[in-house]
């Protein structure tokens, strides 16, 4: 980002109880993509170069600032209790804003899809001569939201709350997002003036412009797209602001050279991570962790998460890779495998009805249909080594742990609870015995 503002710290606004998610999980730790709105907020954070930043926690305080610690241990908090207003939850960091030098941004961690892009703009209008700066957005249904009111020239002039607003007022369709920039000190210094005379008795954060403007100071609006602005506060606008988040991470997706068939059936994760040349087919479902190298399919209804895929590799219809799995060039994984913790080496082939968990499979090694890795005893989970270009027969059972050789080659139907010596043939199962006319004297004896 360049600008003369050179630091920039952040207060985030987190203390709200989300009443309307009906969910007892708080609001903010809601996911989108996978990763809550506030760490959606705080990913902006790192993509702004932000790293201080003070989150002001209210309702279900210690949860959320678990969770914030977990994404970013550098977190700070305060508590907001009870809430007046967004003033007065900014006002919570009032020692933080006194102790920081530059500039500070306000965010809402129920308003999670900002861009950097859109935190770079404010930074210009700061340079321009501006002392704070306003994000908004043009909206054909402002209904709720406060309205920016400009003079001619773009300068903001107020911003009037829609329970304060005029009739005439309320026609404006440019909106406040909420999100301020300005220097810290001076918005630690304009706080404590603000008071709560209006509609909701609430002390606004959106009176600053009042206050500022009195002291002789200049305020300018930067602007964005409603769609980056949504706020969560139901489930249903959850939902909606996941739809607005995967339509974007599909056209990056696309962009990037990934070849999406049916798009909008595909679900990515926020840390998905495709490279060109790679080509998904409908209604797959990329979970959280997922790496997938060039000139990949990922065909029909397969389901990824926390797995890695090297150049080439073929999975699916129907394959299900779950955490652990490594997939090293050319590997095939076909319909209905299931992989956990596998790393499966260059050219092996795991192509029908498996389940492969706990397990290494060396190179070129070929996997047979319905062949199971017993990994798990009901007490602990074991290890199966099948060493490279072994070749395990259809429907065969290895009870872990256990270690197929180099080149070994398992019977189908086998069972195989000892290790197999490379080069050798394992079977175990029960040999064939034949009955001749059995069916003809069984037919005489029972009169049919
Ligand atoms: C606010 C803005 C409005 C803007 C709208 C955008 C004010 C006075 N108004 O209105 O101009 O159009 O957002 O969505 O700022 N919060 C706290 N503590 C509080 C109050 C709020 O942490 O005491 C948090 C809420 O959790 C929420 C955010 O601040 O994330 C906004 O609060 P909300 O009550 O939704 O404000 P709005 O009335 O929507
Ligand atoms: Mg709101």
């Amino acid at each position: 980002m360049t600008s003369t503002h050179k630091k920039l710290s952040a207060v985030i606004l987190a203390a709200g109880k989300g009443t309307r998610m009906k969910s007892p999980v708080p609001k903010i730790l809601h996911e989108i993509g996978n990763l809550s709105m506030l760490g959606h907020v705080l990913k902006l954070c790192d993509a702004c170069g932000i790293t201080d930043k003070m989150i002001v926690t209210g309702h279900d305080a210690q949860t959320v600032q678990n969770h914030a610690l977990m994404l970013d241990k550098s977190s700070r908090f305060c508590v907001q209790e009870p809430q007046l207003g967004t003033a007065h939850a900014v006002l919570q960091a009032d020692d933080f804003l006194k102790k920081t030098d530059g500039d500070v941004v306000v965010l809402y961690a129920d308003t999670p899809l900002i861009h950097a892009d859109t935190i770079a703009q404010m930074h210009q209008i700061r340079d321009a001569g501006f002392d704070m700066v306003f994000l908004g957005f043009d909206s054909d249904n402002p209904s709720g939201y406060g309205r920016l009111i400009t003079d001619e020239s773009g300068e903001l002039l107020e911003i009037i709350e829609a329970k304060d607003a005029s009739p005439e007022q309320l026609k404006i369709q440019l909106c406040n997002s909420g999100v301020i920039m300005m220097n810290a000190g001076m918005l630690a210094g304009i706080l404590p003036q603000i008071d709560n005379k209006n509609a909701k008795k609430e002390y606004y954060l959106t009176d600053i412009v009042r206050v500022g403007r009195k002291m002789g100071l200049r305020a300018g609006v930067g602007l964005c797209t409603q769609d980056e602005m949504i706020g969560v506060n139901s489930q249903s606008e959850l939902a909606h602001a996941d739809l607005i988040f995967q339509t974007q991470k599909r056209i990056e997706m696309m962009v990037a050279g990934v070849t999406l068939q049916l798009p909008q059936t595909i679900y990515f994760s926020y840390d998905t991570v495709i490279a060109g040349g790679t080509v998904v087919e409908p209604n797959v479902y990329f979970g959280k962790n997922v790496t997938i190298g060039t000139g990949c399919h990922i065909k029909a209804s397969s389901h990824l998460e926390g797995a890695t895929l090297a150049d080439n590799v073929i999975v699916g219809p129907f394959a299900r890779l779950r955490t652990g799995t490594v997939l090293e060039d050319n590997v095939k994984i076909g319909n209905f495998v299931e992989t956990k913790t596998a790393i499966v080496e260059s050219g092996a082939k795991i192509n029908h009805l498996s389940y492969v968990g706990d397990a290494f499979v060396g190179r070129n090694a070929n996997i047979g249909a319905g062949t199971i890795t017993c990994n798990y005893d009901g007490y602990n989970k074991h290890k199966t080594f099948i060493e490279s270009g072994a070749f395990v027969g259809s429907n065969s059972s290895l009870i872990a742990p256990v270690t197929i050789g180099k080149n070994a080659y398992v019977g189908t139907g086998s069972v195989i609870s000892k290790n197999v010596s490379a080069d050798s043939l394992a079977i175990a199962r029960t040999v064939q015995r034949e009955i001749p006319e059995w069916v003809t004297k069984h037919k005489q004896k029972n009169g049919i």
